[in-house]
């Protein structure tokens, strides 16, 4: 490969989106606060299920520590839009599921922002 490609679409990709969702869990009287704390997991069993039922193989799944957000959590990213979501409901995951890693849509009510200090 041309070690001068600056068109990124050009490199092989191993999926056509890759989601990581924060798996994170402290006491739930941490300051910090966390991902797991805030009822993560049962949401991201319900994510990973549903990519596996759906036969979703273009799509990569991966639990990641924290993300850096704490107290905004449950946090998952879409790449490669880099598109944050604060899911908290299983229709929520049903949601990003068939909008976006289906059908490469926004789910607008369920992104996040954070702007820079
Ligand atoms: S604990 Fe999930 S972003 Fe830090």
């Amino acid at each position: 490969m041309d070690s001068q490609v600056t068109d990124f679409s050009e490199v092989p990709q191993l999926y056509k989106r890759h989601v990581f969702a924060c798996h994170t869990q402290r006491p739930p009287t941490h300051p910090r606060g966390s991902c797991g704390a805030a009822g993560a997991q049962p949401l991201w069993e319900r994510l990973g299920n549903r990519i596996g039922n759906d036969g979703l193989t273009d799509v990569g799944f991966t639990v990641s520590g924290c993300l850096g957000f704490c107290s905004a959590g449950p946090l998952m990213v879409v790449y490669p839009e880099g598109i944050w979501y604060r899911p908290t409901t299983p229709e929520d995951i049903d949601e990003i599921v068939e909008t976006h890693l289906k059908n490469g849509e926004l789910v607008e009510r369920l992104v996040m922002v954070f702007a820079r200090a």
